[in-house]
């Protein structure tokens, strides 16, 4: 056999190795083949219909029905087909350990696999990376409960991953006494909520899964339904082209030395792959040719190919390249994208809301990457379909937002569908999946973001250097709000650094004492020090009292000479409440004559006229103040179009 899935190639095969897209239904049995998604509120009776469909369409192997129903009578229970679904997963489960179940039946004129994800999420996560790339669905309502939250968001997934085959089937229509009007108002409403997600189901179907009605045959309870039943629609759905026509996507997921041979392995996830075939690996765009395809145990004589989509491949190179995980094999007339800025749709699934100006890990076939959320366009709430700005940065759980993101270094991808595998990622949130996306186009990195300048740098840092100069008296807060800032930053992946007056004091600035002169030659060397930094992409935060205007403006200016962009925050607090908090007792010493010109005793204190920012550090708390020095200083560092980051929101 060809496939290197279980038995692997020796020595170093770690079991993670096995891509979840490996599993044995990748292998597409027969082009007509359709793959089917059921989704649905989770009461709303999917295993049911599942079970019912397979005992219709005698799918279940023989005497299993009847096992389970006398099972049932000895324990006094009611038999139900759902009962018939847990069954068959059971035995499927002591084979292979997946969180997707893949569940097959047929009728006469055509064959077909159930995709089914137990969870909302494991739904999302199957969905987004392609390991259950669906040509249809059937959305189930329970005709009792109608629309449901959940139902909407399975909505506005199937919309977004682009699935446009969908059949609705409104169950449980027993419950509701048959009655037409229950049936009438699902379809009204739901038939509009789908066509404001630009979807039109392909027909709407009234159906009892329990009592196997308007499945594979119509209902004499239903005279007024005159359409096709679930099965005749399911027929009639077109299954997708299989990937192998598409161009050859090769994921290299390990790469083994075995011998002298250097033998790289991965999922075809589109098109395929045979000997002699020219292959470039991009990112990097390193060519050569297949030379052989490795199988395990090997065979006689070795094939020569073509391995098409959904199979695993172990294949050698003309030249000794070094290839790694995460680069994909493609044809050289017909690459994937190497790119590092994209636009994107995201579906956040998480608590804790996705933030512009976040850096969170990625993950897009076997690449991984981290990424920095440059903007949220546009959020939309996958319930309400209401659409909010953008303005407040975050994407809550459950919101879809447009976002325009940048990868540190540049992954392969492709856009608009093209290979669905390689346009799909999911953004993780520590070990959870976070949320999933789909490419939507590439955004052109300026020329300069390629040279050695700060454009190029914060390329790579995805944010550019800049200043917050916090200036106020002795003890009015700025080294706690500073090193406060500094954590916030850092935390969201923004390269930051604090310079304090009193760090400076016993370094750089050692030989200086508190004349206006020396105050003066003081912050002179503070402002060429954070500048110089920032130019390095560094957010600096300057904590100095900076007590006199005619230095701050000389330290804006001289920033604003080099194009850095500068901020001048106010940290105010009266004096009488600095000398009270005192936190290292200098007023006390001050107010003694131990120390001569210190500021607001005998040296003064010229407040900014016209600052960007104050903070009354008497008044609110140090979680407040953060909050907004945060968005200062992200507004700031945020890459502008001239600088090539590209303007956001
Ligand atoms: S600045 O005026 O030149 O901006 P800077 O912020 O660097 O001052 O240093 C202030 C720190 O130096 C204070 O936090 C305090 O610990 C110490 N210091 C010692 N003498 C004085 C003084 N006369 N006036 C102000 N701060 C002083």
């Amino acid at each position: 056999m060809s496939l290197l899935s279980e038995t692997a190639l020796p020595s170093q095969t770690p079991a993670e190795s096995l891509p979840a897209h490996g599993a044995p239904a990748a292998q597409r049995p027969g082009s007509d083949h359709l793959y089917l998604v059921v989704v649905g509120h989770v009461d709303h009776g999917k295993s049911t219909l599942i079970g019912r469909l397979l005992f219709d369409t005698h799918s279940v192997p023989d005497g299993k029905a009847e096992r389970i129903e006398a099972a049932c009578k000895a324990e006094g229970m009611e038999f139900e087909y759902a009962f018939l679904l847990d069954a068959l997963l059971e035995e499927q489960a002591q084979n292979i350990t997946m969180d997707t179940t893949r569940v097959p039946f047929h009728t006469e004129r055509r064959s077909f696999t159930i995709i089914d994800a137990p969870g909302h999420k494991e739904f999302l996560k199957n969905m987004i990376t392609g390991a259950a790339s669906a040509d249809a669905a059937v959305l189930l309502v329970d005709a009792q409960e109608g629309l449901r939250e959940q139902t909407r968001r399975h909505c506005f997934l199937l919309s977004l991953l682009g699935l446009r085959q969908i059949v609705v089937a409104v169950n449980k229509m027993d419950l509701v006494g048959y009655r037409p009007e229950v049936f009438d108002r699902i379809r009204a409403e739901l038939g509009e909520f789908l066509g404001r997600l630009g979807v039109e189901p392909a027909n709407f179907i009234p159906i009892s899964a329990k009592h196997g009605e308007g499945l594979l045959r119509h209902s004499d309870r239903m005279p007024w339904y005159r359409g096709p039943t679930l099965l005749e629609v399911l027929e009639k759905f077109r299954a997708n082209p299989p990937a192998s026509g598409g161009p050859l996507r090769f994921s290299v997921q390990d790469v083994y030395r075995f011998d002298a041979r250097r033998i790289i392995a991965g999922p075809v996830e589109s098109g395929r792959i045979s000997v002699g075939d020219p292959i470039e690996f991009v990112p990097g765009g390193k060519r050569s040719r297949v030379k052989s395809i490795e199988t395990w145990p090997p065979e006689n004589p070795p094939p020569r190919g073509p391995i098409g989509a959904g199979r695993q491949v172990a294949v050698t190179l003309e030249d000794e390249l070094f290839v790694e995980r995460g680069q994909v094999g493609a044809p050289l007339t017909d690459k994937p994208f190497e790119a590092r800025t994209f636009t994107a749709r995201v579906f956040w699934i998480h608590d804790k809301p996705l933030r512009s100006g976040e850096l969170i890990p990625l993950k897009l076939g076997t690449q991984q990457a981290e990424a920095r959320i440059l903007g949220i366009q546009r959020t939309l709430d996958a319930v309400t379909l209401e659409s909010g700005t953008g303005t407040t940065g975050e994407v809550k759980v459950h919101e879809v937002a447009e976002i325009r993101m940048r990868v540190r270094r540049p992954i392969a991808f492709d856009v608009g569908g093209k290979v669905p595998a390689l346009g799909r990622f999911v953004l993780m949130r520590g070990r959870r999946i976070g949320g999933g996306g789909v490419i939507d186009s590439v955004v052109e990195e300026p020329p300069e973001a390629r040279g050695v300048n700060p454009v190029s740098r914060s390329a790579i840092l995805g944010h550019r250097g800049c200043i917050v100069w916090m200036t106020g008296l002795s003890g009015a807060g700025k080294s706690t709000l500073a090193n406060a800032l500094e954590q916030r930053l850092l935390n969201s992946g923004i390269l930051s650094a604090v310079l304090d007056g009193d760090a400076l004091r016993t370094g750089l600035s050692r030989n200086l004492g508190f004349t206006a002169d020396d105050r003066s030659e003081n912050l002179r060397r503070a402002a060429e020090l954070a500048i110089h930094l920032a130019n390095a992409g560094v957010v600096v935060i300057a904590a100095l009292i900076s007590p006199f205007r005619v230095d701050r403006a000389m330290a804006a200016e001289r920033a604003k000479e080099r194009g850095v962009p500068f901020a001048e925050i106010f940290v105010n607090a009266p004096l009488a409440e600095c000398e009270r908090r005192d936190p290292k007792q200098l007023y006390k010493k001050a107010r003694e004559g131990m120390i001569p010109q210190f500021t607001g005793i005998d040296s003064p204190y010229e407040p900014p006229l016209a600052p960007d920012l104050e903070i009354r550090t008497d008044r609110e708390s140090v979680d407040d103040s953060i909050g907004k020095l945060a968005e200062l200083a992200l507004g700031l560092a945020r890459p502008s179009e001239q600088t090539g980051g590209g303007a956001d929101i």
